[in-house]
């Protein structure tokens, strides 16, 4: 680590360089408009955090976009049906967001009379709003000096100190020292400031700091390390599990389909009836199908990675008769079935039987 402390107007060089090159999002209020005394609205703010944790912000404008045009506050979205928000919310992943996202909203107008509380502590009670995202609100809608710490600003602070502790072990040293360098004025623009620096310019390969407003104080520039930077303990090889999915369709062209439980992988979301998904290299589990028919397996596999595992699935689809009785699931009428609904594994096995 250097020797002598970096200077201390280091947040205010940041924000000077965030007042010319902030990013536009459509749920930010830029540095300009914001001294001109407009302020975030706290619902846009806390559903496009949510939606950014595991998620880049390329994919997300879009959904943010559908979600505010449907939802406009917070009351609508808590109004809105379960299976609209979920259907909204497919192809995004984690969908426990998406559920906590409801609960959080039916809270906020429950509880807080529909306006999303200005206080840390508070938002730290509503369901789905852990440390960094009561700190991401708390900063960026309300400004109150709260510390982000994501992985762009993890980055830049491994940087900035040459910190060569691995991640995930160097993560309350990253916070102490990104705590040390949050200042009490403009705390949600520079909040933004940090994330926008990482996302742009100290970047995971090949940062930019030729162009960097910190690159005089940074020690890893100092000594070379940069690109080294943050170092991370090696995960885990994940296990491969299998399984069996049934795509069945009846004569009036309604699909078979079940809401998945709510707790657990993809709870709360639509899905093909199948078995249970399993670590075996042998056997490849089948399961029951829902419905009697005449099974075929589709050419091809489903292959989708999750956070803890791969998943290959067998795909088998049959044309079942109009009058049929399935054991699970619901046949959705042919004009009401958008495959946009489902999750990506679901919507891979769908994909197979179109080609
Ligand atoms: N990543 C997550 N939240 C962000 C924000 N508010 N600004 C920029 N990048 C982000």
């Amino acid at each position: 680590m250097r020797e002598t402390a970096p200077p201390d107007d280091l947040p205010q060089v940041l924000l000077e360089w965030y007042d010319q090159h902030a990013r536009q999002m459509p749920w930010r209020v830029g540095p300009a408009a914001r001294r001109s005394g407009l302020c975030p609205d706290p619902y846009r703010v806390w559903m496009s955090e949510i939606m950014l944790q595991q998620t880049t912000v390329a994919t997300v404008r879009d959904y943010f976009q559908r979600f505010v045009a449907r939802w406009p506050t917070v009351a609508d979205l808590a109004a809105a049906e379960d299976a609209e928000v979920m259907g909204e919310w497919a192809g995004l992943g984690y969908y426990a967001r998406a559920r906590n996202l409801l609960k959080c909203a039916r809270a906020v107008v429950a509880d807080h009379d529909g306006r999303f509380p200005a206080d840390h502590a508070a938002l730290l009670k509503l369901p789905g709003i852990g440390p960094y995202t009561a700190a991401a609100v708390s900063s960026i809608a309300f400004d109150l000096p709260f510390t982000v710490l994501d992985g762009n600003v993890e980055r830049v602070m491994a940087r900035l100190y040459d910190i060569h502790t691995p991640l995930p072990a160097a993560k309350p040293e990253l916070m102490a020292k990104a705590q040390a360098l949050t200042p009490q004025e403009r705390p949600g623009d520079y909040a933004q400031a940090v994330m926008d620096l990482g996302a742009t310019i100290c970047s995971p390969k090949s940062p930019a700091c030729g162009i960097c407003p910190w690159r005089d104080p940074c020690a890893a520039r100092l000594a070379g390390t940069q690109a080294f930077l943050p170092k991370k303990t090696p995960k885990k090889a994940k296990p491969v599990r299998h399984g069996t999915v049934y795509l069945a369709q009846r004569e009036d062209g309604a699909w078979l389909l079940e809401t998945r439980p709510d707790k657990g992988l993809l709870g709360g979301m639509l899905g093909w009836p199948g078995s249970d998904w399993i670590d075996t290299a042998q056997e490849r589990p089948d399961g029951l199908p829902p419905v009697a028919g005449d099974w075929s397996v589709l050419p091809g596999e489903v292959r989708h990675t999750f956070t803890h595992f791969h998943l290959i699935l067998t795909v088998k689809i049959a044309m079942v008769a109009q009058q049929t009785q399935p054991t699970t699931g619901d046949f959705m009428p042919r004009d009401a079935f958008r495959p946009s609904d489902l999750p990506t594994v679901m919507r891979k096995a769908f994909d197979l039987s179109q080609v």
